[in-house]
């Protein structure tokens, strides 16, 4: 009878924890995210690392996005990099110049809605202390005229990234849902030190004063576009 009991209840607790362990985020990561995304950080993080590597890193996802983005993006992903990963492999030569090989961009993952919550809040437990300054951004008002001619012509953010969906750049992240994907923060001390938060990363670090810094990501946060909705 005891050994009965025992059996029983071993039985009810199995099947009550099943729907918990269904949507366990950290199971959902390592089981279908590791092989395109470091969730620790890479014990060598050169130039191998990046040219190798599948999607971006995503060990310090908790001091990066923003967790609702998270949640939607996970069941509907859409470009973020028109490029791909590496832009480098998406790109074929033509007369008018590089222009993006779609053919080679492979759709993401998607999960459903209980998946996409678990992997969201297991995502916003990664970070590395002391990577991002909380605070760092003090939002002060930037004129979307005078942000876009900082992030243009005379800083020449837009070589590299889109404000707009189609205007701009293509080797790096498009830029325009940043003010729903990405932390202000972030955004902030992105810009200040690229290669504190990448080592390898292209973006070039330029030395700009707190003001000049302060405008870019102001700007960038702003940014919305109803295509990008
Ligand atoms: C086959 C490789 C592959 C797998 C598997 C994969 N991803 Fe990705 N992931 C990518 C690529 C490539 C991108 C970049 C997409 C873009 O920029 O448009 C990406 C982007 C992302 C981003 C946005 C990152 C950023 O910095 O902008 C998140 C978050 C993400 N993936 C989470 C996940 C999760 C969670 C899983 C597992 C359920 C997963 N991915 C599985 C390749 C993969
Ligand atoms: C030579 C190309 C290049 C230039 C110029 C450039 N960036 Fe970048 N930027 C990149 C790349 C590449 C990344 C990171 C790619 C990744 O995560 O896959 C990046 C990342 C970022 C990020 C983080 C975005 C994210 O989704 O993680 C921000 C913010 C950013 N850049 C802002 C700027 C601003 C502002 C300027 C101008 C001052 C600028 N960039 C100039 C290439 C560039």
């Amino acid at each position: 009878m005891k050994w009965l009991r025992v059996f029983c209840v071993a039985t009810v607790a199995t099947a009550a924890s099943l729907p918990a362990m269904a949507a366990d985020g950290g199971q959902i990561l390592s089981s279908q995210c590791v092989s395109c995304h470091a969730i620790t950080k890479p014990e060598k993080a050169g130039i191998d690392h990046i040219w190798s590597r599948k999607g971006p890193d995503l060990y310090y996802a908790g001091n990066k996005f923003q967790k609702e983005w998270l949640v939607d993006w996970l069941q509907n992903p859409k470009t973020i990099r028109p490029g791909g990963e590496f832009y480098h492999n998406h790109v074929k030569s033509t007369p008018e110049g590089d222009v993006i090989d779609n053919s080679k961009i492979v759709a993401h993952v998607k999960l459903d809605k209980a998946s996409a919550e678990a992997a969201a809040d297991a995502l916003m437990k990664l970070s590395v202390p002391g990577l991002v300054e909380a605070g760092v951004f003090k939002n002060a008002p930037v004129t979307p005229t005078m942000g876009a001619m900082f992030f243009g012509k005379l800083r020449g953010c837009s070589s590299c990234h889109q404000d707009a969906p189609g205007k701009g750049g293509t080797s790096g992240p498009e830029l325009y849902t940043a003010h729903k994907r990405l932390q202000a923060d972030y955004v902030y001390s992105y810009i200040q030190d690229p290669q504190k938060m990448d080592p390898r990363v292209w973006m070039p670090k330029m030395d700009m004063k707190d003001p000049d810094i302060q405008r870019l990501t102001g700007y960038i946060m702003q940014l919305k576009s109803e295509a990008a909705q």
